[in-house]
C-alpha cells in the first residue's frame, strides 16, 4: 500500500499513520519527524531547518525532496509506505511523481483528513509525545494512564516546540496557502479520498480502511 496522508497541522496524520503502520506492516515516512531528529542531532540539515520550523514556515523544498527521495529507495519501502506530511507544496508533489516513476511505483491513494480550525488548535495545544519512544498522546482525547508518563515505556511526555498557539496559527496559514492546493492536485489525479477527521480516532481509522477497501 502506497499512501499519502494530507491534512492541516493536528488533523491526525501521525496518529493515523501509526495505526496504518501496524495494519500494513509498512513504514511511516514523516518529514516532520525526520527534520526534528536532525534538529536535535544538530546535523547541518537540522541547523538549516530549525529556524523555519520554529517560525511555523515550511523548510525549503529541495531539503525535504532530497530526504524523501533517499528514504523511498530503502529496502523497507519495497512493499509500500505512508507519507505523513509530504508532499506539502506543488513542487514537492511533482518531485514525488518523478521519484515514483524512477522506482516504477504508483500511489494507491491520498487520504485527506478534514478537521475544523478550532479543533485543530485544541488538538495541538493538548498534544504530548514520549521523549523516548515517540508515542503520541492527547491530554483530553487520548490521555496517558499516568500523568506525564508514557504508557508504553514510562518515558517523559513532552510538548513540541511549535505547538504554541501563535506558531500553530502560522502553520495553519501556511497550510492554506501552500498545501491546500494539493487537494485539487490529487483530486484531478483521481487519488484523493476525503475522510472526516473530526470523528473519534478509531472511527477515523475505520473510515480510512473502508475507503481503502481493506476493513
Ligand atoms: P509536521 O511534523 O508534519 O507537523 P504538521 O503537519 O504541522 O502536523 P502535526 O504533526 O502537527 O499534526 P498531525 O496531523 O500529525 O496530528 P497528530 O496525529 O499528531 O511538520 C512540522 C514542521 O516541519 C513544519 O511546520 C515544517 O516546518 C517542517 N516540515 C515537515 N514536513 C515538511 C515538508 N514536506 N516540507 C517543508 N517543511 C516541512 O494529532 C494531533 C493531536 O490530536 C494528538 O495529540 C492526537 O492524540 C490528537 N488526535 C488525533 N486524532 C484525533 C481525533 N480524531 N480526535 C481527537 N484527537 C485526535
Ligand atoms: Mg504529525
Ligand atoms: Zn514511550
Amino acid at each position: 500500500m502506497k499512501l499519502v496522508l494530507l491534512g492541516p497541522p493536528g488533523a491526525g496524520k501521525g496518529t493515523q499513520a501509526a495505526m496504518l503502520v501496524k495494519k500494513f506492516a509498512i513504514p511511516q515516512i514523516s518529514t516532520g519527524d525526520m527534520l526534528r531528529t536532525a534538529v536535535s542531532g544538530q546535523t547541518p540539515m537540522g541547523i538549516k531547518a530549525k529556524g523555519y520550523m520554529d517560525a511555523g514556515d515550511l523548510v525549503p523544498d529541495e531539503v525535504v525532496v532530497g530526504i524523501v527521495r533517499e528514504r523511498l529507495q530503502q529496502v523497507d519501502c519495497a512493499t509500500g509506505f505512508i507519507l505523513d506530511g509530504f508532499p506539502r507544496t506543488v513542487p514537492q508533489a511533482d518531485a514525488l511523481k518523478l521519484n515514483l516513476v524512477e522506482l516504477s511505483k504508483e500511489l494507491d491513494a491520498v487520504i485527506s483528513l478534514d478537521v475544523d480550525i478550532d479543533s485543530l488548535v485544541e488538538r495541538l495545544t493538548g498534544r504530548r509525545s514520549c521523549g523516548d519512544c515517540g508515542k503520541g498522546f492527547h491530554l483530553k482525547f487520548d490521555p496517558p494512564g499516568a500523568d506525564g508518563k508514557c504508557d508504553v515505556c514510562s518515558g517523559e511526555l513532552k510538548q513540541r516546540a511549535d505547538d504554541q498557539e501563535e506558531t500553530i496559527r502560522k502553520r495553519m496559514a501556511v497550510y492554506h496557502q501552500q498545501t491546500a492546493p494539493l487537494e485539487d492536485y490529487y483530486r484531478q489525479a483521481g487519488l484523493l479520498i476525503a475522510v472526516d477527521g473530526m470523528a473519534e480516532i478509531t472511527s477515523v481509522q475505520q473510515q480510512i480502511l473502508m475507503a481503502l477497501q481493506v476493513a
